[in-house]
Protein backbone atom coordinates (compact mmCIF):
# COMPACT_ATOMS: atom_id res chain seq x y z
CA UNK A 1 0.00 0.00 0.00
CA UNK A 2 1.13 3.87 -1.52
CA UNK A 3 0.72 4.88 2.70
CA UNK A 4 2.76 2.42 3.95
CA UNK A 5 5.72 2.66 2.11
CA UNK A 6 5.40 6.82 2.51
CA UNK A 7 5.27 5.85 6.28
CA UNK A 8 8.25 3.60 6.35
CA UNK A 9 9.97 6.30 3.73
CA UNK A 10 9.48 8.98 6.55
CA UNK A 11 10.73 7.31 9.43
CA UNK A 12 13.69 5.79 8.18
CA UNK A 13 15.27 9.16 7.12
CA UNK A 14 14.97 10.07 10.79
CA UNK A 15 16.47 6.75 12.37
CA UNK A 16 19.45 7.12 9.96
CA UNK A 17 20.30 10.82 11.16
CA UNK A 18 20.28 9.21 14.34
CA UNK A 19 22.18 6.18 14.32
CA UNK A 20 25.36 7.02 15.16
CA UNK A 21 26.04 10.56 16.52
CA UNK A 22 28.86 10.98 18.67
CA UNK A 23 28.47 14.59 19.28
CA UNK A 24 24.80 14.27 20.70
CA UNK A 25 25.07 10.54 22.31
CA UNK A 26 28.07 11.38 23.79
CA UNK A 27 27.36 14.40 25.54
CA UNK A 28 23.35 13.80 26.10
CA UNK A 29 23.52 12.60 29.66
CA UNK A 30 25.33 15.67 30.68
CA UNK A 31 21.91 17.58 30.35
CA UNK A 32 19.72 15.61 31.11
CA UNK A 33 18.86 18.33 33.90
CA UNK A 34 16.97 20.27 31.42
CA UNK A 35 14.23 17.66 31.31
CA UNK A 36 14.81 16.10 35.46
CA UNK A 37 15.34 18.95 37.63
CA UNK A 38 12.41 19.39 39.62
CA UNK A 39 10.90 22.83 38.36
CA UNK A 40 11.14 22.08 34.76
CA UNK A 41 7.74 21.33 32.76
CA UNK A 42 9.01 18.13 31.84
CA UNK A 43 9.33 17.04 35.37
CA UNK A 44 6.13 18.83 36.93
CA UNK A 45 3.92 16.97 34.29
CA UNK A 46 5.82 13.62 34.37
CA UNK A 47 5.24 13.41 37.75
CA UNK A 48 1.36 12.85 36.99
CA UNK A 49 2.11 9.61 34.98
CA UNK A 50 1.34 6.70 36.43
CA UNK A 51 5.27 4.57 36.06
CA UNK A 52 4.03 1.64 37.68
CA UNK A 53 4.39 0.11 33.44
CA UNK A 54 5.80 3.09 31.34
CA UNK A 55 7.20 2.61 27.90
CA UNK A 56 10.34 4.89 26.89
CA UNK A 57 9.72 6.01 23.38
CA UNK A 58 12.96 6.60 21.24
CA UNK A 59 14.61 5.70 23.90
CA UNK A 60 18.64 6.35 22.47
CA UNK A 61 20.80 5.16 24.72
CA UNK A 62 18.55 5.06 27.74
CA UNK A 63 19.49 8.23 29.82
CA UNK A 64 15.72 9.09 30.71
CA UNK A 65 14.64 5.46 31.84
CA UNK A 66 18.17 5.73 33.98
CA UNK A 67 16.69 8.07 35.86
CA UNK A 68 13.94 5.94 37.14
CA UNK A 69 16.66 2.30 37.61
CA UNK A 70 16.16 2.40 41.58
CA UNK A 71 11.95 3.02 41.39
CA UNK A 72 11.44 -0.95 40.73
CA UNK A 73 8.63 0.15 38.43
CA UNK A 74 8.65 -1.82 34.57
CA UNK A 75 10.10 -0.14 31.85
CA UNK A 76 9.70 -0.82 28.16
CA UNK A 77 12.76 0.86 26.25
CA UNK A 78 11.73 1.21 22.61
CA UNK A 79 14.24 2.82 19.41
CA UNK A 80 14.01 1.80 15.95
CA UNK A 81 17.90 2.17 16.14
CA UNK A 82 19.32 -1.41 16.87
CA UNK A 83 22.65 -0.13 18.16
CA UNK A 84 20.96 1.87 20.40
CA UNK A 85 18.79 -0.90 21.98
CA UNK A 86 22.21 -2.79 22.44
CA UNK A 87 23.66 0.26 24.47
CA UNK A 88 20.66 -0.03 26.51
CA UNK A 89 20.63 -3.60 27.46
CA UNK A 90 24.24 -3.49 28.59
CA UNK A 91 23.71 -0.22 30.20
CA UNK A 92 20.39 -1.50 32.54
CA UNK A 93 22.68 -5.01 32.77
CA UNK A 94 21.43 -6.46 36.08
CA UNK A 95 18.45 -3.84 36.95
CA UNK A 96 15.04 -5.94 36.94
CA UNK A 97 12.13 -5.44 35.24
CA UNK A 98 13.78 -3.92 31.69
CA UNK A 99 12.27 -4.78 28.43
CA UNK A 100 13.58 -3.63 25.11
CA UNK A 101 12.32 -3.32 21.65
CA UNK A 102 13.96 -2.69 18.61
CA UNK A 103 10.33 -1.45 16.66
CA UNK A 104 10.00 -0.26 12.83
CA UNK A 105 9.97 3.31 13.76
CA UNK A 106 6.20 3.57 13.49
CA UNK A 107 4.36 1.10 15.51
CA UNK A 108 4.55 -0.53 18.59
CA UNK A 109 3.51 -3.96 17.80
CA UNK A 110 5.35 -6.01 20.26
CA UNK A 111 3.42 -4.65 22.99
CA UNK A 112 -0.04 -5.74 23.94
CA UNK A 113 -2.99 -4.16 23.86
CA UNK A 114 -4.08 -2.22 27.17
CA UNK A 115 -1.00 -3.25 29.23
CA UNK A 116 0.63 0.22 30.14
CA UNK A 117 -0.24 2.71 32.66
CA UNK A 118 2.23 5.49 31.12
CA UNK A 119 4.75 6.49 27.82
CA UNK A 120 6.45 9.41 27.51
CA UNK A 121 9.04 10.58 24.37
CA UNK A 122 10.94 13.18 25.16
CA UNK A 123 14.25 15.13 22.49
CA UNK A 124 12.67 12.56 19.75
CA UNK A 125 9.46 13.14 18.33
CA UNK A 126 10.52 16.72 17.70
CA UNK A 127 11.97 15.64 14.20
CA UNK A 128 9.18 12.78 13.49
CA UNK A 129 6.73 13.65 10.30
CA UNK A 130 3.41 14.06 11.31
CA UNK A 131 2.44 11.31 9.56
CA UNK A 132 4.32 8.97 11.37
CA UNK A 133 3.37 10.90 14.50
CA UNK A 134 -0.67 9.82 13.93
CA UNK A 135 0.10 6.18 13.42
CA UNK A 136 2.08 6.82 17.28
CA UNK A 137 -0.31 7.97 19.00
CA UNK A 138 -2.74 5.76 17.52
CA UNK A 139 -0.40 2.76 18.79
CA UNK A 140 -0.23 4.69 22.24
CA UNK A 141 -3.57 4.59 22.71
CA UNK A 142 -3.50 1.20 21.64
CA UNK A 143 -1.33 0.08 24.21
CA UNK A 144 -2.57 2.14 27.42
CA UNK A 145 -4.55 1.06 30.18
CA UNK A 146 -7.87 3.61 30.04
CA UNK A 147 -6.95 6.65 32.28
CA UNK A 148 -3.16 5.72 31.08
CA UNK A 149 -1.32 8.95 29.75
CA UNK A 150 1.77 9.55 27.96
CA UNK A 151 3.54 12.54 27.63
CA UNK A 152 5.35 13.77 24.56
CA UNK A 153 7.59 16.14 23.67
CA UNK A 154 6.96 17.43 19.97
CA UNK A 155 7.73 20.36 17.40
CA UNK A 156 5.78 23.08 17.47
CA UNK A 157 6.90 24.33 14.29
CA UNK A 158 4.06 25.53 11.56
CA UNK A 159 6.94 26.32 8.96
CA UNK A 160 8.20 24.59 5.88
CA UNK A 161 5.33 22.05 5.43
CA UNK A 162 6.10 19.89 2.98
CA UNK A 163 9.89 20.19 3.42
CA UNK A 164 13.13 18.56 4.72
CA UNK A 165 12.84 18.51 8.52
CA UNK A 166 16.84 18.76 8.33
CA UNK A 167 16.21 22.62 7.25
CA UNK A 168 14.65 23.64 9.74
CA UNK A 169 15.51 25.14 12.89
CA UNK A 170 17.14 22.57 15.26
CA UNK A 171 15.89 20.18 12.77
CA UNK A 172 12.20 20.60 14.23
CA UNK A 173 10.13 19.23 11.40
CA UNK A 174 5.96 20.49 10.49
CA UNK A 175 4.36 19.92 13.56
CA UNK A 176 2.39 22.96 14.38
CA UNK A 177 0.61 22.35 17.72
CA UNK A 178 -2.70 22.44 16.56
CA UNK A 179 -2.24 19.75 14.10
CA UNK A 180 -1.14 17.52 17.16
CA UNK A 181 -3.75 18.19 19.27
CA UNK A 182 -5.89 17.19 16.84
CA UNK A 183 -4.09 13.84 16.17
CA UNK A 184 -4.96 13.06 19.71
CA UNK A 185 -8.32 13.52 19.92
CA UNK A 186 -8.76 11.59 16.68
CA UNK A 187 -6.52 8.58 17.86
CA UNK A 188 -8.51 8.41 21.56
CA UNK A 189 -7.24 10.83 23.97
CA UNK A 190 -8.13 13.44 25.70
CA UNK A 191 -5.58 16.67 25.62
CA UNK A 192 -4.92 17.19 29.87
CA UNK A 193 -2.52 19.89 28.87
CA UNK A 194 -0.22 21.58 26.58
CA UNK A 195 2.76 24.01 26.77
CA UNK A 196 4.78 25.67 24.33
CA UNK A 197 8.38 25.42 25.37
CA UNK A 198 11.87 27.14 24.24
CA UNK A 199 15.06 25.06 22.58
CA UNK A 200 18.48 27.40 22.34
CA UNK A 201 17.46 30.98 21.09
CA UNK A 202 13.78 29.51 19.55
CA UNK A 203 11.11 30.41 21.65
CA UNK A 204 8.27 28.53 21.56
CA UNK A 205 9.71 26.26 19.27
CA UNK A 206 8.61 23.21 20.79
CA UNK A 207 5.34 21.88 22.83
CA UNK A 208 5.13 19.17 25.78
CA UNK A 209 1.89 17.49 25.59
CA UNK A 210 -0.08 15.07 28.63
CA UNK A 211 -3.01 12.94 26.73
CA UNK A 212 -5.45 10.65 28.63
CA UNK A 213 -6.40 7.57 27.18
CA UNK A 214 -10.49 7.41 27.39
C1 LIG B 1 17.81 12.84 19.67
S1 LIG B 1 17.75 11.13 20.02
C2 LIG B 1 16.94 11.17 21.63
C3 LIG B 1 17.02 9.90 22.37
C4 LIG B 1 16.38 9.95 23.78
N1 LIG B 1 14.97 10.20 23.72
C5 LIG B 1 17.08 10.99 24.61
O1 LIG B 1 16.48 12.04 24.92
O2 LIG B 1 18.25 10.75 24.94
C6 LIG B 1 16.44 10.60 18.95
C7 LIG B 1 16.10 9.13 19.09
O3 LIG B 1 14.94 8.82 18.32
C8 LIG B 1 15.14 7.56 17.73
N2 LIG B 1 14.23 7.48 16.60
C9 LIG B 1 14.28 8.19 15.45
N3 LIG B 1 13.21 7.90 14.70
C10 LIG B 1 12.47 7.00 15.38
C11 LIG B 1 11.24 6.34 15.13
N4 LIG B 1 10.55 6.57 14.00
N5 LIG B 1 10.76 5.48 16.05
C12 LIG B 1 11.46 5.23 17.19
N6 LIG B 1 12.63 5.83 17.48
C13 LIG B 1 13.12 6.71 16.59
C14 LIG B 1 16.60 7.56 17.36
O4 LIG B 1 17.09 6.28 17.11
C15 LIG B 1 17.20 8.22 18.60
O5 LIG B 1 17.45 7.25 19.57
Amino acid sequence: MKEQSIIEGLSSAVAADWKDDPTYYDNADSWVSVFWNEDTIFRKLFSRLDVARIVDLACGRGRHSWQMRDWGNEKILVDVVKENIDICRDRFNGIANVRFINNNGYDLADIENDSCTSLFCYDAMVHFDHMVIFRYLIEINRILQVGGRALIHHSNNGTNPGGVYRQNPHWRNFMPQGLFFDYAIKSGFKVKEQAAINWGEHNCIDMITLVEKI
